[in-house]
């Protein structure tokens, strides 16, 4: 009986919601593209969840240690290489932590538990016929781990003489002629053809075309390199039985996926519903490896490809490509406003793509946008010169009707009750900026709208009250609801907003923003309070040539 149960609840266990961000390298400290891959992805997560409250969200994130680069930064580094590894991969896992990145699983790829999982998937591959060996000569990338054929690389001069380059990501190659493992890459076309029919299994679709172009053109389809000679690559996992190679760098990453679900333990892994990924997140230099490769070894392997994959472009730096040589690397921390950084990546990137970072763009947006257009209009509305006994006040139906005819109010209405569904759709096809975009749009009516009405003018005169009343319970309940939807761009903002105005936690799901207090039928109006004290959401950036200084934002 008890065993029949347990069985049951196994079966009928609900389908998690498994979203992934890739696994970093680690031969280099994280810049602000790397934070932006996560922070796509955590805004996925959060809307997932805020959408559907019940649901059980698994959000992995970590870093990947192995290969010829781990290997070149650790001497660099001079530092034993496990060491090296561990230093970074904390530096990427306290980044996270410290920009909100929810994540609900770390893995690193020097796990015991993973390069179990990398042993085992290989041997399935083997058992399956689709790894073979053969003498291999070709350019390859260090940099991008990579192999590259020789129509898609180039020459350049440089002051050491004539080098070859990868059209694609412009890294140095190197010849390379060895005994490699190959995988029978070439066997998979039709079927990745047939995954990528319907819409939508890539975002922006821009990505998918891509992947359907590059598939359908007669392009040579060769089988590819999977694993590199140990005496070159020797940090990595060894190929079982054979102790002279080693797996390669991508295809061992890419399995980190299948190991936060458990595997190789088949039966954790079907039991807990997670597989396949509902969405992995990637930059566009890594689409080809999740879109081409992963899928392939997946289906040689006898499971699913994933249902989605969330692509993006790249972060540029004052409109140049962010790199170590040029200098420009953007490091997240050292930029002026830390707590605005997240809001502006992803108010400013749209996926398909790139968008440009610099400092003054930084400066303003969270200037005017979360220190102005929002910190100030809360600021005001619950600050004590309009509002000192700090509450929510009743929208006295009459007063209501009579604001609600006139402009600006009027507009601000309309516009606030269309803003949840048009924000959904946006967030539902991952277009935040957009979502970002809707929201400042109906912050700006209600500055607009209370300055409009000066409240100041209203608290004077007796007769002003219910008019002030109404005026604040319309610029707290668009206030409510902003946050409300913010949550996914800005969590400890919005949060914070949302404990002044004094929102039960369990009343700050989607749900509870689609209708402004007014439209809910049959509610009953009482005065509430809100959390009493200044409230500065914000503290406006002051940049002085090379110093930053922050002020308390004027209320
Ligand atoms: N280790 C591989 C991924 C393996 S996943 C099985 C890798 N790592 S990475 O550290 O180079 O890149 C991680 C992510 O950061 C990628 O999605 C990449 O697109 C992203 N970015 C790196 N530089 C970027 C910008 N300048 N802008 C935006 N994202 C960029 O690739």
């Amino acid at each position: 009986m008890r065993l029949s149960l347990r069985l049951l609840s196994s079966v009928v266990q609900k389908r998690p919601f498994y979203i992934t961000t890739p696994i970093f390298y680690v031969n280099a400290a994280p810049h602000l593209g790397h934070l932006y891959t996560a922070v796509v992805a955590d805004a996925i997560q959060r809307f997932e969840k805020l959408t559907n409250p019940d649901c059980n969200v698994i959000f992995s994130t970590g870093t990947d240690e192995h290969g010829t680069k781990i290997q070149q930064a650790a001497a660099q580094a001079n530092l034993p290489l496990q060491d090296y590894c561990n230093n970074i991969s904390q530096e990427y896992k306290d980044l996270f932590d410290e920009f909100e990145v929810g994540y609900t699983d770390y893995i690193r790829t020097t796990e015991e538990r993973h390069k179990k999982a990398v042993r085992h998937f290989w041997t399935k591959l083997v058992k399956q016929d689709y790894i073979y060996k053969a003498k291999y000569a070709g350019w390859y990338s260090v940099n991008d781990e990579a192999f590259v054929p020789e129509s898609h690389t180039r020459e350049e001069m440089t002051k050491d003489g004539k080098i070859k380059v990868s059209v694609e990501s412009g890294h140095q190659l190197e010849w390379t002629e060895e005994t490699n493992y190959m995988f029978r890459l070439s066997a998979f076309k039709t079927h990745l053809q047939e995954w990528l029919k319907p819409d939508g299994v890539i975002q922006p679709s821009k990505f998918q075309k891509q992947l359907q172009d590059f598939l359908a053109s007669d392009a040579y389809f060769p089988d590819i390199s999977v694993s590199r000679p140990s005496s070159r690559v020797h940090w990595a996992v060894r190929v079982p039985d054979d102790e002279e190679q080693s797996i390669y760098v991508w295809l061992d990453a890419l399995i980190n996926y299948l190991t936060v679900c458990g595997y190789p333990d088949e039966e954790q892994l079907m039991s807990r519903r997670a597989w396949p990924a509902d969405v992995h997140v990637v930059g566009k230099d890594i689409l080809k490896f999740h879109g081409i490769y992963w899928p392939a070894f997946l289906m040689a392997a006898r499971w699913q490809p994933p249902r989605r994959l969330v692509c993006h472009s790249h972060w540029t730096v004052d409109g140049s490509k962010m790199s170590k040589s040029l200098g420009n690397v953007v490091a997240p921390r050292s930029v002026p406003a830390p707590a605005a950084l997240r809001y502006v990546l992803l108010r400013e990137a749209t996926l398909a793509d790139d968008a440009n970072y610099s400092e003054t763009k930084l400066v303003n947006i969270a200037n005017s946008e979360l220190a102005d257009t929002l910190g100030n209009l809360a600021s005001r509305a619950c600050g004590a010169a309009l509002n000192p006994r700090h509450e929510l006040p009743p929208p006295h139906a009459h007063e209501l009707r009579d604001v609600a005819r006139r402009e600006p109010a009027a507009r601000l209405l309309r516009a606030l009750e269309r803003l949840p569904e048009i924000c959904h759709q946006h967030y539902s096809s991952y277009q935040f900026y957009k979502g970002v975009d809707a929201v400042i749009h109906v912050l700006h009516l209600a500055n607009l709208f209370f300055e409009t009405m000066k409240p100041w003018e209203l608290k004077k005169k007796p007769e002003g009250q219910k008019e002030l009343d109404v005026v604040l319970h319309i610029t707290l309940e668009t206030l409510r609801i902003c946050s409300i939807i913010l949550q996914p761009i800005i969590p400890s903002l919005s949060g914070r907003l949302l404990d002044k105005l004094q929102v039960p936690r369990d009343c700050r799901y989607w749900q509870h923003c689609e209708r402004p207090s007014w439209r809910i039928k049959g509610a009953i109006f009482e005065t509430k309070n809100i959390q009493s004290g200044k409230f500065v959401l914000f503290q406006r950036i002051y940049v002085d040539k090379k110093n930053v200084h922050k002020k308390k934002a004027i209320v």
